[in-house]
């Protein structure tokens, strides 16, 4: 399977200092799309100047929301419709982000209500899944993960609408990577998990996510089932992003 090189850029930069970091990728991107797919997540505000970018570079990048409603459209403050990516010329959506589950108390059900939303209307939901430290402290990760990925994933779920990101909590932004072996044997559980109830499992796309570096790309997603990951800071620098690409 291709892997996918994916920037969550979260809530961060201005839009010039967007600007640059797209004409960067953009530039770098070369023949490295030869063997990986790119996608980025800007912040919502700064999707289209985003994607003017990319146009304009004719580069094989692909546009992704971080977020997104479950609502169609309406008296609905603050949020960002499925409909308003796709006319922003988003192809993917982040849903059930740890963040949002965090600090935006979202559950699975709501979660997989924007996926099903996302789906509805041709978008390709990047779930997150993930469990806490204190979760993985007392052997309880499997528990966790195999719970999220019954209640997120609704019931439109295909490996051709959805891509699971795994994203431990405690590797977030905090620079502890999870061990190879340990994200080697959760994607295996995770492609397990997923026979039980999709047809095409085999197909789907397993993602990782956590303090994930250029310097430690290439042995973390060496692993099989491993497709590719979801990456915060350091998709925040171009040169970052793009040696990510490389080591995969
Ligand atoms: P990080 O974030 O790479 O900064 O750990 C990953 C994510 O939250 O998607």
């Amino acid at each position: 399977m291709k892997k996918l090189i994916a920037g969550n850029w979260k809530m961060n930069g201005t839009e010039a200092a967007t600007a640059a970091l797209i004409a960067d990728i953009a530039r770098g991107v070369g023949r490295l799309h030869e063997v990986c797919d790119f996608l980025v997540c800007p912040p919502a505000a700064h999707l289209k100047a985003v994607r003017d970018a990319i146009r304009g570079a004719s580069a094989p990048i692909a546009l992704g929301g971080q977020d997104c409603s479950a609502y169609e459209n309406g008296a609905y403050t603050g949020e960002i419709s499925v409909a308003m990516l796709v006319d922003m010329g988003c192809n993917y959506v982040i849903v059930g982000h740890s963040e949002r589950r965090q600090y935006h108390n979202e559950k699975d059900a709501l979660v997989a209500a924007k996926a099903a939303k996302a789906h509805e209307k041709g978008l390709i939901s990047i779930i997150c899944v993930g469990e806490k430290e204190e979760e993985r402290e007392s052997g309880f990760e499997r528990d966790v993960v195999e719970s999220q990925l019954q209640q997120s994933l609704p019931k439109s779920a295909t490996a051709k609408n959805t891509i699971i990101a795994y994203e431990p909590v405690w590797a977030i932004g905090t620079g502890k990577t999870a061990t190879p072996e340990d994200v080697r044997l959760m994607h295996r559980f995770i492609r397990e998990k997923l026979k039980d109830f999709l047809a095409d499992s085999a197909q789907m796309r397993i993602l990782y996510g956590g303090s994930v570096k250029a310097e430690n790309a290439g042995e973390l997603f060496a692993a099989e089932n491993v497709d590719g990951g979801l990456i915060g800071g350091a998709s925040l620098k171009a040169d970052q992003f793009l040696g990510i690409a490389r080591a995969a």
